[in-house]
Protein backbone atom coordinates (compact mmCIF):
# COMPACT_ATOMS: atom_id res chain seq x y z
CA UNK A 1 0.00 0.00 0.00
CA UNK A 2 1.23 3.63 -0.44
CA UNK A 3 1.93 6.43 1.78
CA UNK A 4 -0.96 8.01 0.87
CA UNK A 5 -2.92 5.07 1.31
CA UNK A 6 -1.88 4.27 4.42
CA UNK A 7 -1.87 7.50 5.47
CA UNK A 8 -5.64 8.12 4.77
CA UNK A 9 -6.06 5.38 7.14
CA UNK A 10 -4.90 7.21 9.96
CA UNK A 11 -6.02 10.32 9.16
CA UNK A 12 -9.14 11.79 10.13
CA UNK A 13 -11.20 12.67 6.40
CA UNK A 14 -10.84 16.40 6.70
CA UNK A 15 -7.19 16.44 7.65
CA UNK A 16 -6.42 14.05 4.52
CA UNK A 17 -8.53 15.97 2.19
CA UNK A 18 -7.02 19.19 3.30
CA UNK A 19 -3.57 17.86 2.71
CA UNK A 20 -4.54 15.73 -0.57
CA UNK A 21 -7.00 18.12 -2.54
CA UNK A 22 -6.64 21.07 -4.52
CA UNK A 23 -8.78 23.92 -6.08
CA UNK A 24 -11.48 23.55 -7.87
CA UNK A 25 -11.98 20.10 -10.10
CA UNK A 26 -8.60 19.32 -9.20
CA UNK A 27 -7.62 19.37 -13.06
CA UNK A 28 -4.65 21.43 -12.12
CA UNK A 29 -3.55 18.68 -8.96
CA UNK A 30 -4.26 15.68 -11.93
CA UNK A 31 -2.16 17.69 -14.32
CA UNK A 32 0.96 18.55 -12.36
CA UNK A 33 1.53 14.78 -12.01
CA UNK A 34 0.37 13.59 -15.19
CA UNK A 35 2.84 16.37 -16.80
CA UNK A 36 5.93 14.57 -15.71
CA UNK A 37 4.73 11.18 -16.41
CA UNK A 38 4.47 12.45 -20.39
CA UNK A 39 7.95 13.32 -20.07
CA UNK A 40 10.20 10.87 -22.44
CA UNK A 41 13.84 10.70 -22.11
CA UNK A 42 16.76 10.12 -24.37
CA UNK A 43 19.31 8.18 -21.99
CA UNK A 44 23.05 8.56 -22.83
CA UNK A 45 25.03 4.83 -23.07
CA UNK A 46 28.95 4.45 -22.32
CA UNK A 47 29.93 6.93 -19.87
CA UNK A 48 31.10 5.71 -17.06
CA UNK A 49 28.98 6.07 -14.22
CA UNK A 50 30.75 4.11 -11.39
CA UNK A 51 30.18 6.69 -9.10
CA UNK A 52 27.05 9.12 -9.14
CA UNK A 53 27.75 12.69 -7.68
CA UNK A 54 24.05 14.15 -6.36
CA UNK A 55 25.92 16.85 -5.32
CA UNK A 56 24.93 20.34 -6.72
CA UNK A 57 24.80 24.25 -4.93
CA UNK A 58 21.71 26.60 -4.63
CA UNK A 59 22.01 30.48 -4.02
CA UNK A 60 25.62 29.64 -3.03
CA UNK A 61 25.20 26.74 -0.89
CA UNK A 62 26.72 23.35 -1.52
CA UNK A 63 23.36 20.52 -0.84
CA UNK A 64 23.87 16.82 -1.15
CA UNK A 65 21.62 17.13 -3.41
CA UNK A 66 18.95 18.59 -5.40
CA UNK A 67 15.61 17.33 -3.96
CA UNK A 68 14.16 19.98 -1.53
CA UNK A 69 10.99 20.22 0.53
CA UNK A 70 8.82 22.51 0.15
CA UNK A 71 6.81 24.79 2.61
CA UNK A 72 3.77 23.11 3.97
CA UNK A 73 1.29 24.26 6.72
CA UNK A 74 0.36 23.11 10.10
CA UNK A 75 2.61 19.78 10.46
CA UNK A 76 1.24 19.12 14.22
CA UNK A 77 -2.31 18.31 12.49
CA UNK A 78 -0.54 15.25 10.51
CA UNK A 79 1.45 14.73 13.60
CA UNK A 80 1.98 15.22 16.90
CA UNK A 81 5.58 16.38 17.20
CA UNK A 82 4.71 18.65 14.17
CA UNK A 83 7.44 20.18 12.46
CA UNK A 84 10.00 19.67 14.64
CA UNK A 85 9.11 15.42 13.81
CA UNK A 86 9.45 16.89 9.86
CA UNK A 87 12.57 19.13 10.28
CA UNK A 88 14.25 16.23 12.00
CA UNK A 89 13.85 13.77 9.15
CA UNK A 90 14.46 16.04 6.44
CA UNK A 91 17.95 16.76 8.45
CA UNK A 92 18.71 13.30 8.55
CA UNK A 93 18.16 12.72 5.15
CA UNK A 94 19.98 15.67 4.39
CA UNK A 95 17.64 17.42 1.76
CA UNK A 96 17.10 21.48 1.88
CA UNK A 97 14.06 22.37 4.21
CA UNK A 98 11.60 25.04 3.56
CA UNK A 99 9.76 26.46 6.57
CA UNK A 100 6.35 27.27 6.09
CA UNK A 101 4.85 30.90 7.53
CA UNK A 102 1.94 28.24 8.55
CA UNK A 103 4.03 26.41 11.32
CA UNK A 104 2.73 25.23 13.98
CA UNK A 105 5.98 25.27 16.17
CA UNK A 106 8.40 28.28 16.71
CA UNK A 107 10.10 28.62 14.25
CA UNK A 108 13.52 29.07 16.33
CA UNK A 109 12.43 25.06 17.64
CA UNK A 110 11.98 24.13 14.29
CA UNK A 111 15.57 25.30 13.69
CA UNK A 112 17.17 23.60 16.15
CA UNK A 113 15.61 20.18 14.69
CA UNK A 114 17.32 20.85 11.82
CA UNK A 115 20.73 21.69 13.18
CA UNK A 116 23.21 22.53 10.71
CA UNK A 117 20.93 21.36 7.51
CA UNK A 118 20.38 23.86 5.49
CA UNK A 119 16.94 25.66 5.47
CA UNK A 120 14.92 28.50 3.84
CA UNK A 121 11.98 30.45 5.31
CA UNK A 122 8.32 31.06 3.47
CA UNK A 123 6.98 34.08 3.74
CA UNK A 124 3.03 35.15 3.46
CA UNK A 125 2.98 38.92 3.06
CA UNK A 126 0.49 39.60 5.77
CA UNK A 127 -1.71 42.06 6.31
CA UNK A 128 -0.12 43.15 9.51
CA UNK A 129 3.29 44.04 7.79
CA UNK A 130 5.01 44.53 11.71
CA UNK A 131 3.76 40.73 12.33
CA UNK A 132 4.87 39.91 8.58
CA UNK A 133 8.23 41.24 9.93
CA UNK A 134 8.30 40.12 13.04
CA UNK A 135 7.80 36.39 11.56
CA UNK A 136 10.74 36.96 9.50
CA UNK A 137 13.39 38.36 11.88
CA UNK A 138 12.88 35.54 13.74
CA UNK A 139 13.55 33.16 10.99
CA UNK A 140 16.72 35.05 9.87
CA UNK A 141 18.02 35.06 13.47
CA UNK A 142 17.24 30.98 13.81
CA UNK A 143 19.37 30.44 10.68
CA UNK A 144 16.74 30.88 7.55
CA UNK A 145 19.20 31.15 4.19
CA UNK A 146 16.79 32.76 2.17
CA UNK A 147 13.48 33.82 1.91
CA UNK A 148 10.81 32.89 -0.39
CA UNK A 149 8.21 34.60 -1.08
CA UNK A 150 4.89 32.91 -2.25
CA UNK A 151 3.57 34.81 -4.96
CA UNK A 152 0.54 32.77 -5.95
CA UNK A 153 -2.14 33.28 -2.59
CA UNK A 154 -3.31 36.58 -2.72
CA UNK A 155 -6.28 34.77 -1.70
CA UNK A 156 -6.97 31.27 -0.93
CA UNK A 157 -8.05 29.19 -3.73
CA UNK A 158 -11.54 27.19 -3.85
CA UNK A 159 -11.10 23.71 -2.05
CA UNK A 160 -14.06 22.45 -2.11
CA UNK A 161 -13.22 19.26 -0.58
CA UNK A 162 -12.58 21.54 2.25
CA UNK A 163 -16.17 23.18 1.96
CA UNK A 164 -17.67 19.82 1.71
CA UNK A 165 -15.95 19.05 5.24
CA UNK A 166 -16.97 22.07 6.24
CA UNK A 167 -13.02 21.84 7.57
CA UNK A 168 -11.34 23.89 10.30
CA UNK A 169 -8.34 23.37 12.07
CA UNK A 170 -8.53 20.75 14.66
CA UNK A 171 -8.72 22.65 18.34
CA UNK A 172 -5.54 20.55 19.62
CA UNK A 173 -3.55 22.20 17.25
CA UNK A 174 -2.19 25.14 19.06
CA UNK A 175 -2.40 28.30 16.79
CA UNK A 176 -0.06 29.21 14.25
CA UNK A 177 1.79 32.06 15.47
CA UNK A 178 1.31 33.99 11.95
CA UNK A 179 -2.47 33.70 12.89
CA UNK A 180 -2.27 35.00 16.84
CA UNK A 181 -4.00 38.23 15.81
CA UNK A 182 -6.57 38.95 14.86
CA UNK A 183 -7.45 40.29 11.35
CA UNK A 184 -4.14 37.57 10.11
CA UNK A 185 -6.64 34.88 9.22
CA UNK A 186 -6.32 35.96 5.13
CA UNK A 187 -3.24 33.87 3.76
CA UNK A 188 -1.59 36.57 2.24
CA UNK A 189 -2.09 40.57 2.04
CA UNK A 190 -3.85 41.11 -1.39
CA UNK A 191 -2.55 43.58 -2.63
CA UNK A 192 1.70 42.36 -2.37
CA UNK A 193 2.97 43.21 -5.59
CA UNK A 194 6.28 43.03 -7.04
CA UNK A 195 7.88 45.85 -4.96
CA UNK A 196 7.55 43.54 -1.86
CA UNK A 197 10.26 41.36 -3.04
CA UNK A 198 12.65 44.22 -2.91
CA UNK A 199 11.29 45.30 0.15
CA UNK A 200 12.06 41.88 1.65
CA UNK A 201 15.31 41.78 -0.05
CA UNK A 202 16.99 45.05 1.62
CA UNK A 203 14.87 44.50 4.69
CA UNK A 204 16.64 41.65 5.84
CA UNK A 205 19.61 41.17 3.69
CA UNK A 206 19.15 37.32 2.48
CA UNK A 207 18.56 36.29 -1.47
CA UNK A 208 14.53 35.97 -2.29
CA UNK A 209 13.16 33.40 -4.16
CA UNK A 210 9.67 33.97 -5.59
CA UNK A 211 7.88 30.60 -5.43
CA UNK A 212 4.35 30.55 -7.31
CA UNK A 213 6.04 31.78 -11.05
CA UNK A 214 3.94 30.43 -14.46
CA UNK A 215 4.85 33.06 -16.70
CA UNK A 216 8.06 34.49 -18.13
CA UNK A 217 7.35 37.85 -18.18
CA UNK A 218 6.47 37.28 -14.13
CA UNK A 219 9.75 35.63 -13.68
CA UNK A 220 11.35 38.49 -15.39
CA UNK A 221 9.92 41.25 -13.16
CA UNK A 222 10.72 39.58 -10.48
CA UNK A 223 14.41 39.21 -10.61
CA UNK A 224 14.00 43.14 -12.15
CA UNK A 225 12.32 44.29 -8.67
CA UNK A 226 15.13 41.53 -6.91
CA UNK A 227 14.73 38.17 -6.80
CA UNK A 228 17.48 35.91 -6.67
CA UNK A 229 15.60 32.56 -7.82
CA UNK A 230 12.27 31.85 -9.47
CA UNK A 231 10.54 28.58 -8.44
CA UNK A 232 8.03 27.50 -10.85
CA UNK A 233 4.94 26.42 -8.83
CA UNK A 234 1.12 26.33 -8.85
CA UNK A 235 1.00 25.52 -4.84
CA UNK A 236 0.44 21.96 -5.75
CA UNK A 237 -2.82 22.66 -7.76
CA UNK A 238 -4.65 24.34 -4.67
CA UNK A 239 -4.64 28.17 -5.99
CA UNK A 240 -6.49 28.61 -9.54
CA UNK A 241 -7.37 25.48 -10.79
CA UNK A 242 -7.04 24.86 -14.39
CA UNK A 243 -3.63 26.59 -14.67
CA UNK A 244 -1.06 25.29 -16.28
CA UNK A 245 1.30 21.84 -14.89
CA UNK A 246 4.46 22.93 -13.55
CA UNK A 247 6.25 20.56 -15.66
CA UNK A 248 4.83 22.75 -18.83
CA UNK A 249 5.11 25.97 -17.50
CA UNK A 250 8.87 25.54 -16.66
CA UNK A 251 10.66 25.40 -19.84
CA UNK A 252 9.27 28.93 -20.90
CA UNK A 253 10.28 30.61 -17.80
CA UNK A 254 13.85 28.35 -17.67
CA UNK A 255 14.33 30.51 -21.23
CA UNK A 256 13.34 33.95 -20.05
CA UNK A 257 15.24 33.91 -16.97
CA UNK A 258 18.40 32.31 -18.79
CA UNK A 259 21.45 32.98 -16.81
CA UNK A 260 19.94 35.98 -14.64
CA UNK A 261 18.36 33.83 -11.85
CA UNK A 262 18.20 30.38 -10.53
CA UNK A 263 15.12 28.20 -11.34
CA UNK A 264 13.28 25.92 -9.21
CA UNK A 265 10.11 23.81 -9.57
CA UNK A 266 7.35 21.90 -7.70
CA UNK A 267 4.28 20.02 -8.20
CA UNK A 268 3.59 16.32 -8.50
CA UNK A 269 7.04 15.35 -8.38
CA UNK A 270 6.60 11.57 -6.84
CA UNK A 271 9.83 10.00 -8.27
CA UNK A 272 13.55 9.88 -8.32
CA UNK A 273 13.00 9.81 -12.55
CA UNK A 274 10.40 13.42 -12.35
CA UNK A 275 13.42 15.38 -10.46
CA UNK A 276 15.85 13.79 -13.20
CA UNK A 277 12.92 14.98 -16.21
CA UNK A 278 12.73 18.90 -13.85
CA UNK A 279 16.45 19.30 -13.78
CA UNK A 280 16.60 18.22 -17.86
CA UNK A 281 13.78 21.10 -18.47
CA UNK A 282 16.41 23.56 -16.33
CA UNK A 283 15.16 23.56 -12.54
CA UNK A 284 18.56 23.48 -10.52
CA UNK A 285 16.19 22.40 -7.46
CA UNK A 286 13.24 20.27 -8.07
CA UNK A 287 10.90 20.28 -4.40
CA UNK A 288 8.39 17.79 -3.10
CA UNK A 289 5.61 18.45 -0.94
CA UNK A 290 3.03 15.90 -0.57
CA UNK A 291 4.95 13.25 -0.30
CA UNK A 292 6.38 14.34 3.12
CA UNK A 293 2.93 14.93 4.37
CA UNK A 294 2.07 11.12 4.36
CA UNK A 295 5.58 10.17 5.54
CA UNK A 296 5.02 12.52 8.53
CA UNK A 297 1.79 11.32 9.56
CA UNK A 298 2.60 7.92 8.60
CA UNK A 299 5.69 7.58 10.63
CA UNK A 300 6.96 10.59 11.69
CA UNK A 301 10.56 12.22 11.57
CA UNK A 302 11.81 8.30 10.29
CA UNK A 303 9.72 7.33 7.65
CA UNK A 304 10.24 11.35 6.30
CA UNK A 305 14.05 10.38 6.42
CA UNK A 306 13.45 7.34 4.51
CA UNK A 307 11.01 8.64 1.99
CA UNK A 308 13.55 11.54 1.04
CA UNK A 309 16.36 8.78 0.90
CA UNK A 310 14.13 6.69 -1.42
CA UNK A 311 13.67 9.73 -3.97
CA UNK A 312 17.62 10.35 -3.58
CA UNK A 313 18.19 6.59 -4.26
CA UNK A 314 15.78 6.83 -7.35
CA UNK A 315 17.52 10.22 -8.67
CA UNK A 316 20.77 8.35 -8.08
CA UNK A 317 19.90 5.29 -10.32
CA UNK A 318 17.86 7.38 -12.65
CA UNK A 319 21.30 9.91 -13.22
CA UNK A 320 23.31 6.19 -13.72
CA UNK A 321 20.65 4.96 -16.13
CA UNK A 322 20.38 8.31 -18.01
CA UNK A 323 24.76 8.22 -18.46
CA UNK A 324 25.48 11.47 -16.27
CA UNK A 325 27.62 10.75 -13.37
CA UNK A 326 27.06 14.43 -12.18
CA UNK A 327 23.89 16.37 -12.22
CA UNK A 328 25.16 18.97 -14.02
CA UNK A 329 25.49 16.46 -16.82
CA UNK A 330 21.61 16.50 -16.73
CA UNK A 331 21.10 18.86 -20.22
CA UNK A 332 17.92 19.54 -22.22
CA UNK A 333 18.70 17.05 -24.68
CA UNK A 334 17.87 14.50 -22.11
CA UNK A 335 14.26 15.52 -23.35
CA UNK A 336 12.94 13.61 -26.46
CA UNK A 337 11.16 15.91 -28.31
C1 LIG B 1 -1.16 20.62 2.82
C2 LIG B 1 -0.38 21.65 2.07
C3 LIG B 1 -0.03 22.84 2.68
C4 LIG B 1 0.72 23.79 1.99
N1 LIG B 1 1.10 24.91 2.65
C5 LIG B 1 1.89 25.82 2.01
C6 LIG B 1 2.38 26.96 2.70
O1 LIG B 1 2.13 27.15 3.88
N2 LIG B 1 3.14 27.83 1.99
C7 LIG B 1 3.45 27.64 0.66
O2 LIG B 1 4.16 28.45 0.07
N3 LIG B 1 3.02 26.56 0.00
C8 LIG B 1 2.26 25.64 0.63
N4 LIG B 1 1.85 24.51 -0.03
C9 LIG B 1 2.32 24.29 -1.42
C10 LIG B 1 3.65 23.52 -1.42
O3 LIG B 1 4.71 24.33 -0.99
C11 LIG B 1 4.02 22.99 -2.81
O4 LIG B 1 3.99 24.05 -3.73
C12 LIG B 1 3.15 21.86 -3.32
O5 LIG B 1 2.72 21.04 -2.27
C13 LIG B 1 3.93 21.01 -4.30
O6 LIG B 1 3.15 20.03 -4.89
P1 LIG B 1 3.11 18.49 -4.41
O7 LIG B 1 2.39 18.48 -3.10
O8 LIG B 1 2.34 17.87 -5.52
O9 LIG B 1 4.52 17.99 -4.30
C14 LIG B 1 1.09 23.55 0.64
C15 LIG B 1 0.74 22.34 0.02
C16 LIG B 1 0.03 21.40 0.71
C17 LIG B 1 -0.30 20.09 0.03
Amino acid sequence: MDLEERAREILPQGVYDYVAGGAGDELTLQENVAAWQRIRLLPRVLRDVSAVDLGTTALGTDLGSPIGVAPTAFHRMLHPDGEVASAAGVAAAGALHVVSTRSTTPVEQVAEALGDNPWWYQVYVLRDRGLTEELVRRAVTAGAKALVLTADTPRLGLRLRDVRNDFTLPPNLGSPESLDRPGNLADQDPAVTFDDIGWLASTFGLPVVVKGVLRGDDAKSSIAAGAAAIWVSNHGGRQLDGAVATADALPAVVDSVGDSAEVYVDGGVRRGIDVLRGIALGAGLVFVGRPVSWALAVGGSELVATTLQTLRDELELALALAGCPKVGDVTSDLVAR
